[in-house]
């Protein structure tokens, strides 16, 4: 049985990245993250729930101490796609006024969420606020937000796994794939 199944039930049609893919990738950006924040604090900002999974493996990838702190945000949209008017439903615990803030993300598919992200952080006052994201997609590109870390680009599709969900469920696969047709057909 591969990363692929779930119950025995073959859930996705086409691996994107294996957990041993997406480990080295996370590996390399905190590389670059230690590098690029030498002698600076950096609180982690992970965004629920789709973050988990890239917060838990790219904080552990760090040797380094970091502060972890989370939101959690609701995008109205219609269908699939974010309109870009967000509601916070939880804030952040921390006060984030002189501090070098980098906010995780699982992927960015239009970019208005964290575009909206963005903006209400730096009102508080912030040092920095940079970006780190496992996967983002072409409409992201065209954006002008600047994403200093990305893991990968991926193709205009659906994906789901390691955080990724689809009504709530595959967040829990390892690898990250798009569903088989006869998962949502
Ligand atoms: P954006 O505002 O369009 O960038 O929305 C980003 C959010 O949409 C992500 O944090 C995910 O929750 C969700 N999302 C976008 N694309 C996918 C996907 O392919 N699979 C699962 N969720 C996705």
């Amino acid at each position: 049985m591969d990363q692929r199944h779930v119950e025995g039930d073959l859930v996705l049609d086409e691996t994107l990245f294996t957990e041993e893919e997406i480990l080295a990738r996370l590996k390399e950006l905190a590389a670059e993250i230690e590098r690029d924040y030498a002698g600076r604090d950096i609180l982690l900002v992970g965004v629920l729930r789709g973050a988990v999974m890239v917060m838990a493996d790219l904080a552990r990838s760090l040797d380094r101490h970091v502060e972890m702190d989370w939101m959690a945000v609701s995008s109205y949209g219609s269908g699939t796609k974010s309109s870009g008017v967000v509601r916070i439903l939880k804030d952040l615990d921390t006060d984030v006024s002189g501090r070098d803030v980098l906010i995780v993300e699982d992927i960015i598919d239009t970019g208005l969420t964290l575009s909206w992200l963005i903006t209400n952080l730096r009102s508080r006052g912030p040092a920095s606020v940079e970006i780190a994201t496992l996967l983002r997609k072409p409409d992201a590109v065209q954006t002008e937000i600047d994403v200093k870390y990305v893991g990968f680009d991926i193709p205009n599709a659906f994906v789901v796994g390691y955080g990724l969900d689809f009504s709530e469920k595959y967040r829990n696969l390892r690898c990250i794939g798009t569903l088989a047709p006869h998962v949502y057909s």
